[in-house]
């Protein structure tokens, strides 16, 4: 920060160190986004109808997007007071944490995981508690359970992982949840669960009846592609979700992106088709990945996981030059989202080059 970008108010020094969201990096026209875990498909023409036919916006949106919980509380079997929607599942995360842990807590996840949990445990003023993936870039649950402790208010489930792909599966998850302490509430963040095709993955919904602490996480951003309209739903008790609620900040949801949401559910055949087109892209990838020599998890979401370790930097700048935006962690790796089939094969190329560079002996070598 530069001098003159020092506040000259009295702010909360842990807002001020904190860096603002960081958004995947835009690409020129003639480059892949492939940053943000994105939906590379069009906009289905009736989803746009729907969104334009919303045209009273000098009228404030219905608060509660009541006609979407209906449908959504139809549809996984819960009323509509256990389905509440917000502007894209991040704002779900937000007014969790924050109707649950403050200063003095602790919120519990796996690390690296998304990349908005740490700053939204600061800004609700908690701490957060990072536990290291396993080695296989999933999450190590066990030793997750070992950090609770009474100041923990809320643990955090990413499956898929973001960035690294892994899922959680129902017999880990089940065995963490019996550790864990039935008034400490759990979130399932399950942004990227319509991409799954393993049938080991937990499956949040199924598991609401079973236990009274936990919250499941779901975002029409990704599988549905309506990231840039902002609509993401939390199930699960209506205590727990009263809370968010009364957290939240009033009328964010609006009602193009409620249309948007009730439209896709409609188109929903046509729109898992292409779900299913971006898994098969990915395993594709994977597959021709891990031939190529690198160790790149098995990814149950729209994004694969290159561990490139200390590489990291330099092989984004290989791939930017390429025309493939990507978005590195240095030094851990770099997260690359399924786009276009246009772009397969310049990433296949592409990381096999950096394959080839990498020392002898590096961790993302595989093994054998
Ligand atoms: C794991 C995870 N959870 C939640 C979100 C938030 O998505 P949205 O706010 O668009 O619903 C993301 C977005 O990248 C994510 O990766």
């Amino acid at each position: 920060m530069s001098p003159s970008d020092q506040p000259s108010v009295r702010l909360r020094p842990e807002i001020v160190a904190l860096p603002a969201y960081r958004q995947g990096k835009a690409a020129d026209a003639a480059a892949f986004k492939l940053s943000s875990n994105e939906n590379p498909f069009d906009p289905l023409p009736g989803v746009v109808e729907a969104v334009n036919a919303v045209s009273t916006f000098n009228r404030y949106p219905d608060a509660s997007a009541l006609a979407l919980r209906e449908r959504l509380a139809a549809r996984f079997g819960l009323t509509a007071d256990e389905v509440h929607i917000g502007a894209g599942s991040v704002a779900l995360l937000a007014q969790l944490i924050q109707a649950a842990a403050g200063p003095g807590d602790e919120v519990l996840y796996s690390w690296r995981s998304f990349e908005a949990y740490p700053s939204l445990v600061t800004v609700s003023g908690a701490t957060s508690v990072r536990v290291p993936n396993r080695a296989d870039h999933g999450h190590d649950l066990p030793a997750m359970a070992a950090k609770i402790t009474d100041q923990t208010r809320v643990v955090i489930v990413c499956s898929p992982n973001n960035p690294t792909g892994v899922i959680v599966t129902a017999d880990e998850f089940a065995a963490f949840m019996a550790q864990v302490p039935a008034d400490l509430l759990v979130i399932l963040d399950e942004a990227y669960a319509e991409f799954v095709t393993d049938p080991a993955a937990v499956n949040g919904p199924s598991l609401l009846g079973r236990y009274p602490n936990l919250v499941v996480l779901r975002t029409f951003s990704k599988a549905y592609g309506l990231a840039g309209l902002r609509v993401g739903y939390g199930l699960g008790p209506v205590g727990i979700l009263n809370a968010a609620r009364s957290t939240a900040i009033p009328l964010s949801v609006t009602g193009q992106g409620s249309a948007a949401a009730l439209a896709s559910i409609d188109a929903e055949p046509e729109l898992l088709a292409r779900v299913g087109v971006i898994a098969a892209r990915r395993d594709s990838i994977r597959a021709a990945l891990v031939d190529a020599g690198l160790a790149v998890p098995p990814s149950q979401a729209n994004f694969i996981w290159l561990p490139l370790g200390e590489e990291t930097a330099a092989a984004a700048d290989t791939f930017t030059a390429a025309g493939l935006v990507v978005r590195p962690f240095h030094p851990e790796g770099i997260r690359v989202s399924i786009g276009e089939e246009e772009s397969v094969e310049t990433l296949l190329r592409i990381t096999a080059e950096i394959v080839q560079d990498l020392p002898t002996g590096h961790p993302a070598r595989r093994l054998g």
